[in-house]
């Protein structure tokens, strides 16, 4: 894949070449929301739930959409490149204002930006995972780019050569600092139900739906920790990783130590899934 095109404010340009103002609030706040949306064979796979949920995120944050769905819908086709597997990252601000004040501008005119990525092709790498205290704040149903709480826990799963970090709030698991969380108790699929305290997954609600097409008996429940350290299968979902198989937490293995065999049944229902989706075109 050649260098990325990136929209900028209505305009299309080389990646390398997009730049905004060091005074744009989404860089010195943390104001401002985005959206990872992947794509299969040149289509966007569920874009209007993620639009939605972008809509969810704005008013959250009381910004004005500033494209209307039809708008986004030209602008994120535009950007992909090809037919191979990639997802698109868009990102809203509350844009420039004259000087840095906490409070809004009287009239924010936002900063809008996308551009895509290519995806890793192939089956995920199964994962160990680390759980800790979800320090982060209590609105993470705002899909917000304020995510220092995200990166530092990600980091220290890398340096403990882990790849996810499993969030506890009062003892009960929220999500992953990347991704939704499921756990297989007793042969039922448990998953959080949604609340302020996690971003409600476009990938969740399809595993959810590819549970049910599959006649697998599925909760949306609070999961305990201590439920989790017993669980038969753990599994992370996102737009980017899919359905990733969880194989130890902290340190002990999840099961036998092996990718599951319910996970193995919905992996490949995702699959066949995606490949039907990509020959609609
Ligand atoms: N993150 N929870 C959190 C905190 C996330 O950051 C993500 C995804 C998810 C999964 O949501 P979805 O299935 O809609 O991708 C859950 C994206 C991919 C990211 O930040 O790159």
């Amino acid at each position: 894949m050649s260098e990325a095109i990136a929209y900028l404010n209505g305009e299309f340009m080389p990646l390398g070449r997009a730049k905004i103002s060091v005074l744009d609030r989404g860089f010195l706040f943390g104001d401002g929301v985005y959206e990872v949306i992947p794509a299969y064979g040149g289509r966007l796979f569920r874009l209007d739930q993620h639009l939605q949920r972008l809509d969810h995120s704005l008013r959250a944050i009381r910004l004005d959409p500033p494209l209307t769905h039809s708008q986004w819908r030209t602008v994120l086709r535009e950007l992909l490149q090809g037919d191979g597997d990639q997802s698109v990252y868009l990102q809203v601000t509350r844009g420039v204002a004259p000087r840095r004040d906490h409070t809004f501008p009287s009239r924010p005119r936002p900063t809008v930006v996308a551009w895509a990525t290519p995806m890793d092709a192939g089956p995920p790498r199964p994962a160990r995972v680390l759980t800790h205290e979800d320090i982060r704040w209590q609105w993470c149903h705002i899909k917000a780019i304020t995510l220092l709480a995200n990166v530092l826990l990600r980091q220290e799963a890398l340096e403990r050569d882990c790849h996810e970090v499993i969030l506890i709030r009062d003892g009960k698991v929220t999500e992953g600092a990347a991704s939704n969380v499921f756990a297989v108790i007793d042969g039922v699929l448990v998953t959080p139900p949604k609340s302020r305290h996690l971003l409600p997954g476009i990938t969740r609600d399809f595993v959810l739906e590819l549970a049910r097409a599959e006649n697998l008996p599925f909760q949306e429940r609070d999961l305990y920790a201590g439920e989790l350290a017993h669980a038969g299968e753990i599994w992370l979902t996102s737009s980017t990783r899919e359905l990733v198989p969880v194989i130890e937490l902290d340190g002990k293995p999840v099961g036998d130590g092996r990718p599951g065999p319910l996970w193995q049944r919905l992996y490949r229902r995702f699959q066949d899934y995606k490949q039907a989706f990509r020959r609609e075109r």
